[in-house]
């Protein structure tokens, strides 16, 4: 049996320079939290079996993230230092030998290809660990490589313990290591709290493996950005906007149009078919998929939605949780929000809500009308102004709209209520009996009409 590669996140920390309540890896960058990008990348390289998170903060909530990827947890009751997390893992881990690669789960951009290159070093050498490092022109706050002669690390000094001459080095720990796994459980015992925030750091191991006589190589990789940590909504944002870049190339190259990219927000797990186009300031998030050939205009807002093929969605328009088959014509401002179903070339025009409703294919509401809970038939038209009466101030009820009916400006339907197929609703009825198939109803008071009632006001003045 091959030695296995474990791989071990550390997420505990609650993440002070951020100023949150929640915990740092639980916030997003690029539609996805920071540690749900780290688990992506370890379980890219090894089973999600042989990765393990370390929770401690929000604990909870960091296992919920990750509940259906397959990890393993470890908890890190109080947080003490990345030293102190990765011990909690000795129990669970030490006796499968092998290799153990570790990485925080605050640096979301780290790719698989990087990692995978790390073990193969590693995996290659009789070094006892290899570390990823690189230059940046601005290492404030990381830790800083120290390099012997021979170019192995010696050590690696956290920003806090540096000399103004180490703090010049411009080689950084990016936190993620590969190590062999009996050196690394046999001497992680030996890392202190001797350091200005009495934590125990992860990063007096090297030094530790050194003075046993073992060695430790860097691994120099020169995009910098993929070891990109984040420690502030500053950086979280600058991340963010690299994973929005990432995404929208992406798509690009997948033959999608995108006017403006650098304006758009697309999630990471969204997907769109070819020549669709994204005009500007669209947002497009969460599960979303497009079909191909879809319009999907400036300033619209899509999310956990399926748009088939052909759809044209105009600008400024809401769509949540529903589904909208081909050729339909969606907006602009409209408002699906949430369990709508529009069938194959419906159209829902300006100022439209709908929800939790079935909207029939071919059907029309062109403007200003809200339907909910509703099922509308195929071909069927709702007038302008058309209002289902769902609520009656305690429950929920449904309204049913048989195929190729006609409902009239500004009707009012009541539910629950049924109307047949092919029947007319006359303009501003107030509807409350269910309608026959191919019947009229009209539920509004008589126009009378008073001949000469002005022009004798007006006399008596
Ligand atoms: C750490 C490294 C630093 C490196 C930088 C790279 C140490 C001592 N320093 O500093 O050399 O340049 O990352 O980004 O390791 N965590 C726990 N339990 C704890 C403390 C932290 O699980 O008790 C987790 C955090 O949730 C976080 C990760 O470890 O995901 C890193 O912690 P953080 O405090 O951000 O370390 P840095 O100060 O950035
Ligand atoms: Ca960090």
């Amino acid at each position: 049996m091959n030695a296995p590669i474990n791989v071990v996140i550390l997420a505990a920390g609650l993440g002070t320079r951020m100023k949150s309540k929640r915990a740092k890896v639980l916030h997003s960058a690029g539609g996805l939290t920071l540690v749900e990008h780290v688990v992506q990348t370890a379980i890219a390289i090894t089973p999600p079996e042989n990765v393990t998170v370390v929770v401690g903060t929000q604990a909870e909530q960091v296992e919920a993230v990750l509940a259906h990827s397959g990890v393993r947890f470890a908890e890190q009751k109080e947080q003490k230092g990345t030293g102190h997390a990765l011990m909690m893992c000795r129990d669970a881990l030490a006796s499968q030998g092998g290799l153990v690669v570790v990485t925080y789960g605050d640096g979301p951009l780290l790719s698989p290809a990087t990692l995978r290159e790390l073990v193969n070093r590693q995996g290659a050498s009789d070094h006892a660990a290899t570390l990823i490092t690189t230059r940046l022109h601005d290492p404030t706050g990381y830790g800083r490589i120290i390099l012997g002669k021979d170019g192995e690390v010696q050590a690696i000094v956290e920003q806090k313990a540096a000399t103004p001459q180490q703090l010049s080095i411009p080689l950084i720990n990016s936190g993620i290591y590969c190590f062999r796994a009996d050196l690394l459980w046999k001497y992680i015992s030996e890392i202190g709290t001797n350091n200005p925030a009495h934590e125990y750091y992860l990063t007096d191991i090297v030094e530790i493996l050194n003075r046993a006589g073992h060695k430790v190589a860097a691994l120099e990789v020169s995009d910098s950005q993929e070891l990109l940590g984040i420690n502030t909504r500053a950086e979280l944002a600058a991340v963010d906007k690299i994973f929005r870049d990432r995404k929208v190339r992406e798509l690009m190259i997948e033959g999608v149009t995108i006017e403006k990219p650098e304006t758009v927000t697309i999630d990471y797990a969204v997907r769109i078919g070819a020549d669709s186009i994204v005009g500007p300031f669209a947002q497009i998030l969460g599960k979303t998929e497009i079909g191909e050939d879809c319009r999907i205009g400036a300033c619209s807002f899509i999310e956990n939605s399926k748009v088939a093929a052909g759809v044209y969605v105009a600008p400024f328009t809401l769509i949540a949780d529903s589904q909208v088959e081909p050729g339909a014509h969606i907006g602009p401002f409209a408002r699906l929000r949430a369990g709508v179903h529009v069938g194959a070339g419906a159209h829902i025009g300006n100022f439209v809500e709908l929800k939790n409703t079935q909207f029939g294919a071919g059907a029309k509401a062109n403007h200003l009308a809200y339907l909910g809970d509703a099922e509308i038939g195929d071909r069927t038209n709702i007038g302008a102004g058309t209002i289902t009466c769902n609520y009656d101030g305690l429950k929920k009820h449904r309204t049913r709209i048989g195929k190729e009916a006609f409902v009239g400006s500004n009707s009012t339907l009541v539910a629950p209520i049924e109307i047949g197929e092919g029947s007319y609703i006359g303009a501003g009825s107030v509807i409350t009996h269910p309608v026959p198939a191919e019947a009229l109803a009209l539920g509004r008071a008589r126009q009378v009409a008073k001949e000469g009632w002005a022009a004798k006001r007006k006399k008596k003045k």
